[in-house]
């Protein structure tokens, strides 16, 4: 039995669905523990490829669990579609839970969404975050205010229009705010339709811990948008860190196994923030073609750039990182040499190198001073066939190095190796070592 948890190490979309899905195949229940339909969780299987938001990668898998769990706002009629897409395409195979306790995400809170980042560009352009617009800064607000609305409230219509009327008297502000009568019926009309799922969550997790079934918690967004951790004001309004994966699903601390960090063997955002080693030259065009980076919910365009070994280090300890997996490793298969930024010169000339700066100004203007390893051949379909059949023993050597040069400056050894879209596009290099003491932080300049 394991407990373990899958994070995204950077600032998004690293392919964690990818890698939860893999993982999936050993697992009796997969939670969602945070965040709601700005995920976009790509999983491409043999039928085609799965773009997951509001649901579990357990979904996609007959005999397991998928949990939307308490930590998640949700937006009852966007995941009523995914549902409905799902079921026409055959793929709708494991059991869905959404607990009772995850908060509602209301047009209210997608329209003022947009009113906010409209506000914030008003006063500075620079200033909008680019958020997904789906509501979800607005609906934690709510929530930590104390008058959201949550799925178990669907199912009582009366104190539903009670708690609505409180929540509506504070967006006085917004233009376009549909009837509260309105909103109502159509809440308690798809509460109606989705009760069979919305239960308490927590006891199911803690009963699969008494039998000893193995558990994933599969992250979503990344530590870098962390509310607290994160580029902040440039972040999501969740704990997408190891911490908030169990504040957000209800398994105590105690109980956790591994916790998997996933990076790509570059980098990318989506929306405004600093991105110390974004590329925006030529080779940054080169990763966003041969990478696919493109928004899997908004379709936006990422900014794309290198591997950045100062935010990982920091994202490791954050976390306590047991093994990384690395991934889209294929794309970057055929450049001569592969830049990785091992520290940050900022402009008062001291070097960072463990602790990246708190403010957002003062990350934006590091200067990235990198290392160029030696690059990999391309991984065509004979060396991607000899991987499938080999695993790591097949892996090209210079890319046994890259992933040795990551785990050296980031005491987290690398277990996991995605070389391609496709679910069977692993590696598992095995059980790693028991996790050695991280090495003490360099001084704050040197
Ligand atoms: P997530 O949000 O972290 O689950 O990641 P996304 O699904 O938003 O973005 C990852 C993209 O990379 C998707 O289009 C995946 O199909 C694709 N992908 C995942 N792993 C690999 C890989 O190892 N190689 C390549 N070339 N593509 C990958
Ligand atoms: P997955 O789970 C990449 C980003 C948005 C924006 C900021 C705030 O697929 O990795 P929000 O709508 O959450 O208030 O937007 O966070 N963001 C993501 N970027 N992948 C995601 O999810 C993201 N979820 C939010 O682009 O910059
Ligand atoms: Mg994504």
């Amino acid at each position: 039995m394991t407990v373990r948890i899958v994070l995204g190490a950077q600032f998004g979309d690293e392919a964690k669905g990818k890698i939860a899905d893999f993982l999936a195949g050993t697992a009796r229940i997969v939670v969602r523990s945070g965040g709601g339909p700005n995920t976009g969780h790509t999983v491409v299987l043999p039928e085609g490829p799965v773009v997951l938001h509001q649901l579990a990668c357990g979904v996609l898998r007959h005999g397991v669990t998928a949990i939307s769990g308490p930590g998640m706002v949700l937006q009852p009629f966007k995941l009523e579609d995914e549902l409905r897409a799902l079921d026409e395409r055959g793929l709708h195979r494991g059991e869905v839970v959404l607990s009772d306790r995850a908060h509602v995400i209301l047009p209210a809170h997608e329209l003022e969404d947009v009113w906010e980042d409209e506000l914030r560009s008003q006063s500075d352009p620079a200033a909008a975050l680019g958020t997904t617009k789906s509501g979800i800064g607005p609906a934690y607000a709510d929530r930590y205010a104390r008058w959201g609305i949550r799925l178990t409230d669907l199912s009582r219509p009366g104190a539903l229009r009670e708690r609505l009327g409180l929540l509506y008297a504070t967006k006085s502000h917004l233009p376009g705010l549909p009837p509260l009568e309105e909103v109502v019926s159509r809440l308690a009309e798809v509460g109606g339709r989705l009760a069979p799922m919305i239960r308490p969550t927590e006891p199911i997790l803690w009963d699969a811990l008494a039998r000893g079934e193995s558990i994933l918690l599969e992250g979503a967004q990344s530590a870098l948008l962390d509310i607290d951790f994160g580029t902040y004001p440039y972040v999501t309004s969740s704990h997408p860190t190891s911490a908030g994966a169990l504040v957000g699903s209800g398994i105590p601390p105690t109980e956790l196994d591994e916790v998997i960090g996933v990076a790509k063997a570059y980098s990318t955002r989506v929306g405004a923030g600093p991105y110390p080693t974004e590329d925006t030259g030529e080779r940054g065009e080169f990763l966003r073609r041969v990478g696919g980076e493109r928004g899997a919910t908004t379709g936006r365009a990422r900014r794309c750039g290198w591997l950045d070994l100062v935010l990982l280090r920091y994202v490791a300890r954050l976390n306590g990182l047991t093994s990384l997996a690395i991934t889209k490793v294929d794309v970057l298969g055929g450049l001569d040499e592969i830049p990785v930024c091992v520290s940050y010169r900022m402009p008062d000339g001291t070097i960072v190198r463990d602790a990246p700066p708190t403010r957002a100004d003062d990350l934006a203007r590091a200067e990235p001073v990198y290392e160029n390893l030696p690059g990999w051949p391309e991984l065509h379909e004979r060396a991607k066939e000899r991987l499938r059949r080999e695993g790591g023993a097949a892996l090209p050597s210079a890319l046994v190095r890259f992933l040795d040069f990551i785990t050296q400056a980031t005491d987290v050894p690398v277990r996991y190796v995605g070389y391609g879209a496709h679910r069977d596009e692993t590696v598992d290099l095995g059980p790693t070592a028991p996790r050695a003491r991280r090495s003490p932080l360099a001084a704050w300049s040197g």
